[in-house]
Parts: structure tokens; C-alpha cells; sequence
């Protein structure tokens, strides 16, 4: 079975083909950073006029580099929401189009499903039900994946995302845009014990996130370093990119802030493993993806968890925890097999929670 999957619900336009024996034939990414940087995050009306100049020929590359003509597809999977609507839209209708010319199947996968997928992608024993924890730009959750349309919802954020809380407090420390992974560059610098920053739900009950106390927090520390001058600290530095802070306050200011959002990740995930323990007993698996999966340190932090908690973690391999269209793919293979396919009249959806993707066919 060989799948092209289409992803463009946010600021990559990507494509690429798959097949149901774990073979990525072409994974295309094209990102738009540079159009997006000059404004410190993604402008929605950017994003969709770019997918649409850039969808076409990414798809003509991704054929081309699988050494497939279109005709040899067994189905076209797209990410149908949840995201910006109007790069959704894009990326259906492309779909649509080939699903519709070339009369091959459509299948309408939602973007948090495709990473929650996407472990089973690269590793051949990652078997259900696995814990998942899906930390991205706009979704921190833990989810029990019992099987393909099958998620119960253990965890979720009251109020940021993970992903954002890093892209925010890189903004504040005068990072370059995009946030996270600046910031994990800034943190290993730093020195991760000089602020000692609310590790917001710490040992609370149930499996919540939360991370609107701790930018409070963040902020109201960049705001007392900035009035003190990048002096204060550090004898003879220089502004940080108009920040008020030296090089060193940025450095140490991104590893507290990390070690604090990872460490209350760390014991939200510890929580949810426990429940998760209640129904399905026996040897947890672990699997952490999302964007914010790429950094380092939480992946370590999960590695020890794993560890103590006698849980064996999955993790995807850095590329495929960012937005990619071979996730997408993927969930196509997943879905086509148990025959979810989807008809031509989908809407695309700008929210689309796990909870409600659809386990049966139609
Ligand atoms: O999954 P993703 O590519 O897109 C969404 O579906 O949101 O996740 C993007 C998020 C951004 O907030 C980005 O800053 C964050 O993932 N991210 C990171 C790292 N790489 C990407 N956060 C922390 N450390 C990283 N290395
Ligand atoms: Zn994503």
C-alpha cells in the first residue's frame, strides 16, 4: 500500500509518500520561516498564500523523488484540521483534486492523530495501547491510544500550550523566532538552578497541564533583570537584542525556564502513567511526539522516568516530531487499512479534538 500524505495546517507545506511496510519513499518539508520571522510568529493569511504557491510542486517532488507516477497511489491522506483554516483548506483541496482525477481514495486525518501515529511510522513494536504525551505549539496532552481512532484524553493544558510557553518566553528573552528551539540552544548555556520558576500542577491530582503561571513568572523576571541593566549582572555586557538583559541573564533565565516546564511535564506524565497502569497493567509504553518532542532535555527527563517507572519510552526521531507529511501518510496507511476513508464533501476543521476522530467506517 503507498499513501501521499499532504500537510499544511500551519507553516510547513509539506508532502510525502509512505508505504504500509514503514518505508518513507519521500518526506518533503518546505518551511516558512522566513516569511513569518519578520513578525515573531505565524500570520495565518502568510501561511495559507504560501501553501497554495508552494503545494503543487512539493507534491510534483515527492512523486518524483518516490520514482512513483501519481497512478501508482493507493490513497491520498491530508490533514483535514485541526489548524489554520485557511492552509487546511488548501491542503484539502488539493486532496480532493487528486482524490477526485485520479479516483483514488481520500482519507481525512486530523493533524494530532498523525503525530500520535507517527512512533508506529519508525518503530515496528510500538504495539497498542501506549501512553502518549503530544506536546506541540498549540496541544500538550496525554492520551491513552487504544487503538487507530481510539484515544481516551487522560490529560490536557488549562491554558498554553507547552510549545508555546516556549516560543513566548523566547520572544521575551529577544530569541529568534521559531522560539523552541532557540531556547533549548540559550538553556544549555544557562545555568537552570539561578531562578527557581513554579513548576505550575506539581503533584496536584488528575494529569492536567498548566503553563500561563510560569510565563507570568518568566516575565516578571525579565522585567526586574531589564530595569537592573544587562550590567547588574554580568560587568561590562552588552544589551541582548533590546532585551535590557546580558547574554548571560538570557542563557540562565531559558534553562530555569526550561528545567521548570520539564519538570512539571515530567510529573504530569508520571501521573497519567499511573493511571494508565490501572487499566492496561503490565510493562507501559511511553511515547512522547510533537514538535517539543525534538528537545533534548525532555527526552532525557523522560528517559529517566521511563527508567524508574519500569515504562520503555518511544520516541519518533527529531525530523518526524516537527510538523512532516510522512505522519500524515501514515495515519492514511493506518486508516485505509481498517477502510476509513472519507468522501470529497470532508469539511476542513479549524479545531478538531482527538476525542472525536472517527474509529469506524463509514
Ligand atoms: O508539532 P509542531 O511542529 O507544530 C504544531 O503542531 O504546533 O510543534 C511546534 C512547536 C513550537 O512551539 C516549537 O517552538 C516547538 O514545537 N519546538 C521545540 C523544539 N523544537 C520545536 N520546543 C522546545 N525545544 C525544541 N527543540
Ligand atoms: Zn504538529
Amino acid at each position: 500500500m503507498i499513501v501521499l500524505g499532504i500537510e499544511t495546517s500551519c507553516d510547513e507545506t509539506a508532502a510525502a509518500v509512505v508505504t504500509d511496510g514503514r518505508e518513507i519513499l519521500a518526506n518533503k518539508v518546505l518551511s516558512q520561516l522566513d516569511e513569518h520571522a519578520p513578525y515573531g510568529g505565524v500570520v495565518p493569511e502568510i501561511a495559507a498564500r504560501s501553501h497554495l504557491d508552494h503545494i503543487d510542486r512539493l507534491v510534483r517532488e515527492a512523486m518524483d523523488e518516490a520514482g512513483l507516477d501519481l497512478r501508482a497511489l493507493d490513497g491520498i491522506a491530508v490533514t483535514g484540521g485541526p489548524g489554520l483554516i485557511g492552509g487546511v483548506m488548501v491542503g484539502a483541496i488539493t486532496a480532493k483534486t487528486l482524490a477526485q482525477v485520479l479516483d483514488k481514495p481520500l482519507i481525512n486525518v486530523n493533524h494530532l492523530e498523525a503525530h500520535a501515529l507517527s512512533v508506529r511510522l519508525t518503530e515496528a513494536e510500538a504495539d497498542f495501547p501506549y501512553l502518549l504525551l503530544l506536546v506541540t505549539g498549540g496541544h500538550c496532552q496525554l492520551v491513552s491510544v487504544e487503538d487507530v481512532g481510539r484515544y481516551t484524553v487522560l490529560g490536557t493544558t488549562i491554558d498554553d500550550a507547552i510549545g508555546e510557553a516556549f516560543d513566548k518566553t523566547a520572544k521575551m528573552l529577544g530569541l529568534p523566532y521559531p522560539g523552541g528551539p532557540a531556547l533549548e540552544a540559550a538553556a544549555e548555556r544557562g545555568d537552570g538552578t539561578r531562578f527557581d520558576f513554579p513548576r505550575p500542577m506539581m503533584g496536584r491530582p488528575g494529569c492536567d497541564f498548566s503553563f500561563s503561571g510560569l510565563k507570568t513568572a518568566v516575565a516578571q523576571t525579565v522585567d526586574r533583570l531589564a530595569a537592573a541593566g544587562p550590567n547588574a549582572t554580568d560587568q561590562g555586557a552588552t544589551d541582548q537584542a533590546g532585551t535590557g538583559l546580558s547574554a548571560g541573564d538570557v542563557d540562565d533565565v531559558a534553562a530555569s525556564f526550561q528545567a521548570a516546564a520539564v519538570a512539571a511535564t515530567l510529573d504530569r506524565t508520571r501521573a497519567a502513567l499511573a493511571r494508565f497502569r490501572t487499566v492496561h497493567p503490565g510493562t507501559p509504553r511511553l511515547v512522547v511526539a510533537g514538535g517539543v518532542a525534538a528537545n533534548r532535555a525532555l527526552r532525557a527527563a523522560l528517559e529517566e522516568l521511563a527508567g524508574e517507572a519500569g515504562a520503555v519510552l518511544c520516541a519518533p526521531p527529531p525530523a518526524l516530531c516537527t510538523d512532516n507529511a510522512a505522519m500524515v501518510a501514515w495515519a492514511g496507511v493506518e486508516r485505509l487499512g481498517r477502510g476509513l476513508t472519507d468522501g470529497l464533501d470532508f469539511a476542513p476543521r479549524p479545531r478538531w479534538p482527538l476525542g472525536d476522530v472517527r474509529a469506524d467506517p463509514a
